[in-house]
């Protein structure tokens, strides 16, 4: 495995190809959130830092990171400004986004992550609002996630416990063309992968904002399917009923954004 770590707090050292020996924590007001697939060169660094927390194949993780579309899944990096002007923006955090099936306006989030020595400095917060703001943007109005063990952080940002749902994870070798073109317009108003739109400021929004466009239809071959049953599990913030498919206790929560 590529991964050094840094015994000191402050620095975060990777695969030294593709992240600065000493990193400073970056400011906060500097971080910006850009989709994966609209910064390839740090495909890598991506991958490292889930690796650092998930191992995994590398060839395995950059394949998934290679999903990253505009359509869905999509991989957001938080990101730090290069220290230099000769380096690569440093890769500080990352989370994954997927349609819900029969929910059109939601997203599922899925391997949020801090780079392990940057944890405490608001760099999750920052993430997770950051990607708030990049799929209210979007016209989706709320996001669901599951947690083994974070989810007082979760609650603490403003989550809610609520029931499982499908995120939808497809390619184009899975599905025809005419299938995935419900998924790959842009319910945006803004055009994807330019300079101007890849980054998500992290700007503290109105209580009504503009009104945006909603995400376009979930095809309907998906909405005809039935959800695992929730069946009549109940869950608190001391216990849930959930289990993921290993049979591990698990928590589901949701946000309206
Ligand atoms: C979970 C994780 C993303 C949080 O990132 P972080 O950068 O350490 O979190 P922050 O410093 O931004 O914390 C944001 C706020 O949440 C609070 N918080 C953080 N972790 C918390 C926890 N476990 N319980 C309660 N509150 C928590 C902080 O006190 C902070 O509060 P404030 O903004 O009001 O001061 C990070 O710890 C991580 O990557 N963990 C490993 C991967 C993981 O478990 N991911 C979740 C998978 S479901």
């Amino acid at each position: 495995m590529e991964l050094i770590l840094s015994t000191s707090p402050a620095e975060l050292t990777l695969d030294p190809a593709h992240q600065p020996e000493k990193t400073p924590a970056p400011n906060l007001t500097e971080l910006t959130l850009e989709p994966v697939h609209c910064r390839p060169e740090l495909l890598d660094a991506c991958a490292d830092l889930i690796n650092e927390q998930w191992p995994r194949s590398r060839t395995s993780r950059l394949h998934s990171l290679g999903q990253s579309s505009d359509a869905f899944p999509l991989c957001l990096m938080l990101l730090s400004p290069r220290p230099t002007p000769e380096a690569a923006p440093v890769v500080v955090g990352h989370a994954r986004l997927s349609r819900v099936l029969d929910q059109p306006q939601s997203l599922l989030v899925e391997t949020v992550v801090v780079a392990r020595a940057m944890r405490g400095h608001g760099f999750g917060r920052r993430l997770m609002e950051g990607l708030e703001v990049f799929a209210r943007a979007r016209g989706f109005r709320r996001l669901h996630l599951s947690t083994h063990d974070q989810l007082h952080f979760y609650a603490h940002l403003g989550y809610q416990l609520g029931k499982p749902v499908q995120g939808l994870v497809f390619t184009s070798r899975q599905l025809p063309a005419t299938f995935l073109s419900a998924f790959s317009r842009n319910p945006s108003p803004q055009p994807p992968c330019k300079a101007s739109n890849l980054i998500a400021q992290v700007a503290p929004r109105g209580p009504q904002g503009p009104t945006l466009p909603p995400p376009p239809p979930l095809p309907e071959l998906l909405t005809t399917s039935p959800l695992p049953p929730a069946g009549p599990l109940s869950q608190s913030l001391m216990e849930t009923q959930y289990q993921d498919l290993r049979g591990c206790p698990i928590f589901w929560m949701e946000k309206d954004i």
